[in-house]
């Protein structure tokens, strides 16, 4: 969100008057940045025991929680800004390397500044040898998604420094390890649930490269990834890098905000985004394809959808009313993958869910359209991860974000522990009866 007039721009002058109709006293509240301070409201009492106004906001739907300069999002108009660069220009000319620094420094690197960069990563992508043991651990056919979240929040006990949250070194450390390590952990936990031996990173392969190496690597003595398929992904891991105060990343702020170590929120915040209603969307959209089966049956389909048996998953989002600018780039990006491995023959099934939703009233009134899920699903598939790995895919690109997010609450001097209030509806006071009276 971003102050739209000039008194809120200039913050001078704007306030917001309250008459409080129960006692009848008036409140002159500031306006700044487009917000009141919900504290300002804690004045507004009845008399000397009421503990005075709060606001109600389940979900948060109307109640910023943190200043921020990483990401802007208008949901109206469908721009998505990363530091004020626009997502479509960051996609074209940017790798995702480029942009994990962005979020994390405020500005594109220089040449030299991305070399440093990349080194400092591509020199944190090995894992302890005992994470290997600890991924042995899992059952066959255990989720990679619980096997990674297991896996950052096991990195914690590796590196005990990071801890001092208040050390901008050993911040820097655990960015360097948590960005170079989350696609080796994600590949273990893939090659743990296919009985594939652990593929050692190649850091002569770029971000990317590495993982699908990692991935993919079967007995040729090098990988060598289709650049076309490795700048898909590279392009992926962008688009989905950051999202302003989503679930999973309000995850990393308020574990964070308790002075936890970041491997231990960046756990916290993969587990927001396990759900089917965040991350794990891609996911379902590919059952959702397999469910309906063919174009043939989208209309009844549909129809279920409209009857509330189900939702069409990759459709809606809670800030995007207009259009969603990641599934723009996305929908060019699967033509691009599909020139190389083939149409996805789900692809028409997609195509026609959407043509058919995007003409029917109840998509339109609930202004309901392709999220980044709809098709993402569909490419990560041509490149042949299986479909439990992308929540997963999505986590690795957000790494970067839940970092920025999460640096950025922790040099905030406004920050506190999260501590929601709540309305209290339960019983009055009332005493214990003995369990033999009951
Ligand atoms: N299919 C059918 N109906 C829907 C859908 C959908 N995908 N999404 C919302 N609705 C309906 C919903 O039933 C409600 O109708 P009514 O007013 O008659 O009760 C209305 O639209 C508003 O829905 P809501 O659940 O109050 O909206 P929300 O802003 O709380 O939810 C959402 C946003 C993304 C959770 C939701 O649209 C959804 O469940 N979509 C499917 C899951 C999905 O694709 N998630 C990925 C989001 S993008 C990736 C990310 O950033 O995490």
């Amino acid at each position: 969100m971003q102050p739209s007039t000039e008194a809120q721009k200039t913050g001078t002058t704007a306030s917001l008057t309250i008459t409080d109709n129960r006692t009848g006293k008036v409140y002159d509240i500031p306006i700044e940045n487009g917000t009141i301070k919900a504290i300002d409201l804690r004045q507004i009492k009845t008399g000397n025991d009421d503990f005075g106004l709060m606001t109600y906001d389940p979900a948060f739907l109307n109640t910023a929680a943190c200043k921020s300069t990483i990401t802007f999002i208008d949901g109206e108009k469908g721009i998505l800004r990363y530091r004020g660069y626009p997502i479509e220009q960051l996609a074209e000319k940017c790798s995702y390397l480029e942009v994990a620094y962005l979020l994390l420094n405020g500005e594109l690197p220089t040449k030299a500044q991305l070399e440093e960069w990349t080194t400092s990563i591509t020199t944190h992508t090995f894992v302890h040898e005992n994470m290997k043991k600890f991924m042995d651990g899992f059952h066959y056919d255990a989720h990679p998604m619980g096997m990674f979240i297991s896996a950052v929040a096991a990195l914690s006990t590796f590196y005990p420094g990071a801890k001092r949250i208040d050390s901008a070194f050993e911040r820097q450390l655990t960015t360097y390890r948590l960005i170079g390590k989350a696609p080796t952990l994600a590949a273990y936990a893939y090659r743990h649930s296919t009985g594939m031996p652990y593929v050692l990173p190649d850091n002569d392969l770029d971000y990317a490269g590495n993982f699908l190496s990692m991935m993919f690597k079967i007995a040729e003595p090098r990988y060598s990834p289709d650049p076309v398929l490795a700048k898909a992904l590279d392009v992926l891991f962008i688009l989905h890098a950051d999202h302003e105060q989503n679930c999973s990343t309000s995850a990393m702020r308020n574990v964070g905000s308790s002075l936890t170590d970041p491997y231990s929120a960046a756990s916290a915040a993969a587990a927001a985004l396990y759900g089917p209603l965040h991350g794990g969307a891609n996911e379902e959209v590919l059952r959702m394809l397999d469910h309906v089966g063919g174009i043939n049956n989208v209309p009844a389909f549909i129809k279920e959808v409209k009857e509330g048996r189900g939702r069409l998953m990759g459709f809606g989002h809670r800030i995007y009313k207009n259009f969603d600018p990641r599934a723009t780039i996305i929908k060019r990006l699967a033509d691009q993958v599909f020139e190389v491995t083939g149409r996805n023959p789900k692809l028409d099934i997609a195509l026609e869910l959407e043509r058919i939703a995007l003409q029917d009233d109840y998509f339109i009134k609930r202004k309901l359209y392709p999220n980044v899920d709809f098709y993402s699903g569909l490419i990560y598939q041509a490149l042949r991860f299986p479909t439990d790995m992308f929540p997963v895919l999505f986590a690795l690109g957000r790494m970067s974000g839940w970092l920025a997010q999460w640096q950025e609450m922790l040099l905030d001097e406004e920050k506190k522990i999260a501590r929601p209030r709540q309305v209290y509806l339960g019983k009055e006071k009332r005493d214990v009866v003995m369990l033999s009276q009951r």
